[in-house]
């Protein structure tokens, strides 16, 4: 298996069979976790320091238990705990960190670039888990190993993004990963929410209007509005956006019968969605997405890392 990477912060710098390395890896480790002793020792002996600075559920969690289930040692140092609140930067925070010959960093942070800053400044490899409004690569490749597994594949398939474009970091990484993997994509959302050039986003599509898009569709993705990243309230407001984007049991007519409803969570339920559909049986694979994040994350910390000198058992 050949994988030549140290960090994942850019997914263009990523080729198809590096991705498809990953959603590979990831299938095996599905296996892991789902035997009754789920704990593999191949990182033993790794350190890995989680540095959330931003509120985190599925992100955190989900690297948490990637780390214990594959025997590395974890510390967590970030947000309002370290000692950032007493003014210190960073780059001293991970110099400090450093100091105990630490092998990797994943990092939340709400400044884009976050994540490339450290490599400037650390031996470490560096896995960005949301840097601002610049990327998420880890939820990217979480989609795409969920489509992959329901779909058999990522190549030909229509994927619309739906919502609050403009300040999503998912987009960020999502768009050039379904891109490189040759899916045809289509952003919808008010102009209001898209961002000033939606053309440099290297989408196929963009469309104010959902219901003209929803019967293309094969994957239907689902974005929260980032009230965080916004200044002011958003236009539309709230009620008027659940009636143009909403995806409601009305709109569910106009999808084709096999399209997949997904969503990077956490979801505002009767603003982006109303509870049929974000809890559809068939057509949701939001709680899908949610165990494909160990999965993936346990690929990546093994592939980056180097345990797969080791193999996945050993
Ligand atoms: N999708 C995602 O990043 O969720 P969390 O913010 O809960 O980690």
């Amino acid at each position: 298996m050949s994988f030549d990477h140290k960090h994942l912060i850019d997914i263009a710098e990523y080729s198809d069979t590096d991705i498809m390395t990953l959603l590979e890896t990831a299938k095996a480790f599905s296996e892991v976790n789902r035997r009754a002793i789920k704990k593999v020792p191949t990182l033993k002996g790794k350190t890995v320091v989680n540095m959330f600075n931003e509120p985190s559920t599925r992100t955190r969690s989900s690297f948490e238990l990637a780390e214990k289930r594959l025997s590395a040692d974890s510390l967590n140092c970030g947000g309002s705990s370290t000692s950032t609140v007493k003014g210190e930067s960073l780059i001293d925070t991970v110099m400090t960190l450093d100091a105990y010959q630490i092998d990797m960093i994943i990092v939340r942070d709400k400044h884009a670039g976050a994540p490339y800053i450290i490599t400037q400044h650390s031996p470490a490899s560096v896995i960005d888990a949301g840097d601002g409004k610049h990327g998420h690569p880890t939820q990217a490749l979480l989609d795409l190993y969920t489509i992959w597994q329901h779909r058999g594949r990522i190549e030909g398939l229509r994927v619309g993004i739906v919502g609050d474009i403009g300040h999503s970091r998912v987009c960020g990484s999502l768009i050039p990963a379904l891109k490189i993997m040759g899916a045809e994509v289509t952003v919808v959302g008010p102009g209001t929410l898209m961002p000033a050039c939606p053309d440099v986003l290297g989408v196929d599509h963009v469309n104010l209007n959902l219901d003209d898009v929803l019967p293309d569709l094969d994957v239907v993705y689902m974005l929260r509005i980032q009230k965080e990243r916004l200044e002011g309230a958003p236009f539309p407001s709230l009620r008027e956006y659940h009636g143009l984007y909403g995806l409601t049991r009305a709109r569910e007519r106009l999808m084709r019968p096999d399209a997949l409803i997904a969503h990077p969570g956490p979801i505002n339920r009767g603003v982006e969605f109303d509870s049929h559909m974000a809890d559809h049986p068939v057509r949701s694979v939001i709680l899908d997405q949610v165990y494909a994040g160990i999965c993936v994350r346990m690929a990546a910390l093994f592939l980056l890392l180097g345990g797969a000198e080791n193999g996945l058992d050993s």
